[in-house]
């Protein structure tokens, strides 16, 4: 069975992320282990930029805190579903911090520069915005995306919902939903 990892970047109980995760883990059942992480309720420090993680060369990191607990889920799951909305045309600031510490599978004493354990991993983005442009979005979201390289995640699919404000209005909008099923139809593929 896949093991798909679910990092859920929303605040908002009641939006649109967490309706879509409900979603799609109950379209998973029985068809893959899925693990949520809510970063909105976790602790994941900015990255020190310290280095430390260089002196080993499997992926690790110095701080203490819920990042550094999750690393071998990451390093070990087949994919990965990041959820997530964008705040000021950006990643917002807990999912950024997220990335960053990515930055532990770094290595630069490999050719691909990176020491996750498997290279060959799906990551699919699904953000929602709420009045801003959708096509400037997406490549805001797939520019961010390829940064998961290093920590293992070669193959990579963003999508953005514009209009999205009201809470949970994605469960109404047909055209977003099929391209979530698609999305997870490619990730337990
Ligand atoms: C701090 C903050 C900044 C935001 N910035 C943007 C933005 O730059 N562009 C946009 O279209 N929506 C912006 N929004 C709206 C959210 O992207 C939108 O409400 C989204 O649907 C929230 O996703 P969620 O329901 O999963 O929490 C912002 C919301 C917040 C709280």
């Amino acid at each position: 069975m896949k093991k798909i990892l679910i990092v859920n970047a929303s605040k908002r109980r009641n939006g649109n992320s967490y309706a879509l995760e409900k979603r799609f883990m109950e379209q998973m059942e029985g068809k893959a282990e899925v693990m949520a992480f809510h970063i909105g309720e976790k602790d994941v420090r900015v990255c020190l930029a310290c280095d430390g993680c260089k002196r080993q060369h499997t992926p690790n990191c110095v701080q203490k805190d819920d990042f550094t607990a999750l690393i071998p889920e990451i390093d070990s799951c087949d994919a990965m579903l990041i959820l997530a909305p964008v705040h000021w045309d950006q990643f917002p600031a807990q999912l950024k911090a997220f990335l960053d510490r990515t930055y532990s599978f770094m290595d630069f004493t490999q050719p691909d520069f990176s020491m996750a354990g498997r290279k060959d991993k799906k990551l699919a983005g699904y953000f929602f915005a709420g009045f801003g442009p959708v096509d400037v979005y997406t490549t805001m979201v797939e520019t961010n995306l390829k940064s998961f390289a290093t920590a293992g995640f070669s193959d990579y699919k963003a999508h953005v919902a514009g209009d999205a404000n009201v809470p949970g209005s994605i469960m109404e909008k047909e055209e977003n939903l099929k391209v979530a099923d698609e999305v997870a139809e490619w990730l337990l593929a």
